[in-house]
């Protein structure tokens, strides 16, 4: 039996009322996904790595939030200028990007 060493990045794309307060989508969601489909895709990480919008992850003021599996990091405040630190750190190297990782405050 192999082992499969695959990711799986779950991006918060949920817009919720403008009544409700902040959403991962108002803060450009979208912008983080393309930007990781980039660089995964100039990295040569595509085989390795999927990316899926998903709906709310639960913090939502502290969107854009993400979470990478099977490593179960969750990650706050991301941006589309954050995702090559990402990439580079975690998702090619192995290791968290320890300033966006969300610690509930
Ligand atoms: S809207 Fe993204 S965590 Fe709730």
């Amino acid at each position: 039996m192999s082992t499969i060493s695959m990711k799986h990045v779950f991006v918060c794309i949920a817009n919720r009322p403008p009544t409700a307060g902040s959403s991962c989508g108002a803060r450009d969601s979208a912008g983080v996904i393309e930007k990781l489909q980039f660089a995964l895709m100039e990295g040569g990480l595509m085989e390795k790595v999927r990316v899926n919008g998903c709906t709310c992850l639960g913090p939502c003021e502290d969107g854009v939030n993400l979470v990478v599996y099977p490593d179960a990091v969750f990650y706050a405040k991301v941006t589309p200028e954050d995702v090559p630190e990402i990439v580079e750190k975690h998702l090619a190297g192995g290791l968290p990007v320890e300033r966006l990782v969300y610690t509930g405050h």
